[in-house]
């Protein structure tokens, strides 16, 4: 999300090219450059409604003298006009129940990529920019989960491509792995929340046959779920990250029993450097686990 553009572009004229306000398209490509991401504002103004007295006839035809009683001058409101917000109609898409029926009835990772890509994912689908399945070697021993698309994410189709997967991969490369090599990455959520927010339940119920029949069709060895959203998800509970992390928990999809551990999201550690140890520790028992297997 961004606002204060306004300032910004006042800032942007100061430098050596100022900015065109008149070239749409420069003024894109500007408000891009600076971050933006969402064309949203805190309230709705109909900024094309002129005030009020901008509209009022310059000149017509002249009135009757002394027929008419003097009226008050009317207060006229000037600048953009407030309008409410029209109640907005969820768009809910597909649902749960054509989710899992569509996600079983694919029998191989492209198929699942392909029916994702169909899937009626409603408003979520609709507002981001692509639909970001997975990443990294398929038919690796490790997958890792994370929760949803960012917004480097979305625009690049990739999950984890962002700060925080720059983070995961520093992280892979440390403990002698890597997603071009021996682990494949994907979400629970395949489509970026507005703004990211956390996925609702009902987004994670309509996800979940998805990255389920995912795993399963992926067939790693070990699956690595990265934050609360993801570890819940999987897991079923509505236990926090802290206590369910670095605890091996089984994941039962389909006929199989695959070994799982939550453990914290690196957008969590960049932001709670001190907490680095214990994921150091958590990806250091996957790599044993791995080992033992
Ligand atoms: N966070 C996630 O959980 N997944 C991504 O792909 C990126 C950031």
């Amino acid at each position: 999300m961004y606002s204060g553009a306004i300032n910004l572009i006042h800032m942007a004229t100061m430098q050596d090219t100022p900015l065109d306000h008149n070239d749409p398209t420069a003024l894109l490509a500007w408000h891009i450059a600076m971050g933006a991401d969402e064309a949203v504002w805190d309230e709705c103004v109909d900024k094309f409604s002129a005030p009020a007295a901008a509209l009022q006839p310059t000149t017509g035809p002249a009135q009757p003298q002394n027929t008419r009683v003097a009226q008050p001058p009317q207060q006229q409101p000037t600048g953009p006009r407030r309008v409410e917000a029209k109640p907005v109609q969820a768009i809910s898409g597909a649902g749960q129940a054509a989710a899992e029926s569509i996600a079983a009835g694919c029998n191989s990772l492209a198929e699942l990529e392909a029916a994702l890509k169909d899937f009626d994912g409603g408003l979520l689908k609709r507002s981001a920019k692509n639909t970001v399945f997975a990443d990294g070697t398929r038919g690796a021993p490790l997958m890792i989960v994370g929760e949803a698309p960012g917004a480097d994410e979305d625009r690049m189709g990739k999950p984890f491509v962002g700060v925080s997967g720059q983070l995961l991969d520093r992280m892979l490369a440390a403990a002698g792995m890597s997603r071009e090599k021996n682990v494949y990455i994907s979400n629970v959520v395949p489509w970026r929340p507005l703004g990211n927010r956390t996925p609702d339940h009902a987004i994670i119920a309509m996800c979940l046959p998805f990255i389920r029949r995912h795993i399963e069709l992926a067939e790693p060895k070990v699956v690595l779920m990265l934050g609360g959203v993801s570890a819940k998800a999987l897991l079923g509970t509505e236990d926090g990250i802290t206590r369910l992390r670095g605890r091996w928990k089984e994941l039962g999809i389909g006929s199989q029993k695959i070994a799982a551990l939550p453990a914290y999201h690196p957008a969590y550690l960049l932001r709670q450097p001190h907490l680095k140890g214990l994921a150091w520790r958590d990806l250091l028992a996957v790599k044993r686990k791995l080992q033992s297997l």
